[in-house]
């Protein structure tokens, strides 16, 4: 391609100014998007400070448990757009998912998603803190589910229980997710060993609505209320 009043050997070097920039652009806007470190999993020494980097063809943002943290966002001379999380002093409450996506308040549809999660072994924190109504798990027509109790260090053993029951039952473990297999009616806790402690998981509560029912959100509102509100001392805390 020549342009009109610009002689070959300006567009010459212009072509070879461009190759390289090409070059490191094209294999992240043939992937899309691109984060460091690549995951899928990291694990952070408690305590350290650690930067995590997302480029993209467009802005792009962190996300962590739904929300956008404060994060350095940037445009390279090479149009390549990257944000930077800097996760300070960790703890164990930093264990969980990371997500980069485009940033999506600027219409572009958030088709893509990289996950990353981390892990942040700490041997204060026993299981990862839950919402009360995340304790409380109803099934409807699905009978498959998750007890989402996860602890902050990946290498540590975890077992489920009936409650009031030593033996463990045989439901696989994924230390990112829970327990995730078909359940009764009944509660259950999680169970680890740090160190010489061992540790119980808040209890969770599952039950099946059978049918169709209009009224089992209601149903499950004011139960949630009434065993939120007796359940209280029962449920104690983790760790
Ligand atoms: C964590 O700490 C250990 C020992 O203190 C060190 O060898 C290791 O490199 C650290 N890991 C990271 C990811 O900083
Ligand atoms: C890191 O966090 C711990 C516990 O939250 C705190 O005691 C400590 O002062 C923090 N250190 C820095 C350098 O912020
Ligand atoms: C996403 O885009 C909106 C709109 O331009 C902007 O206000 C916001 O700061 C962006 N988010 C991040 C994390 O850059």
């Amino acid at each position: 391609m020549q342009l009109p009043g610009v002689t070959p050997a300006l567009v010459l070097r212009g072509q070879l100014l461009l190759l390289p920039i090409l070059l490191l652009l094209g294999p992240q806007t043939s992937q899309g998007l691109t984060i460091m470190p690549p995951g899928p999993e990291l694990v952070l020494n408690l305590s350290s400070t650690f930067v995590l980097t997302c480029l993209g063809s467009a802005p792009v943002v962190w996300e962590r448990l739904s929300q956008v943290p404060q994060q350095k966002v940037s445009r390279t001379q090479e149009g390549t757009f990257s944000s930077m999380l800097t996760l300070a002093n960790v703890t164990g409450g930093d264990t969980g998912e990371y997500f980069c996506t485009y940033n999506s308040s600027l219409g572009r549809e958030p088709s893509e998603r990289k996950r990353l999660y981390i892990f942040v072994p700490d041997p204060s924190m026993g299981f990862l803190p839950m919402e009360p109504e995340d304790l409380f798990i109803f099934l409807t027509e699905i009978t498959e589910t998750t007890i989402p109790c996860r602890v902050t260090d990946p290498q540590l053993v975890v077992t489920l229980h009936e409650k009031k029951e030593d033996i463990p039952l045989p439901i696989p473990y994924d230390h990112q997710r829970g327990f995730s297999g078909t359940f009764e009616d009944k509660t259950y806790i999680c169970r680890t060993t740090i160190g010489e402690r061992e540790v119980d998981s808040d209890a969770y509560y599952v039950y099946s609505l059978q049918g169709e029912s209009p009224l089992w959100l209601d149903f499950q509102q004011s139960f949630l209320h009434q065993c939120l509100s007796e359940c209280s001392a029962d449920c104690g805390s983790p760790g």
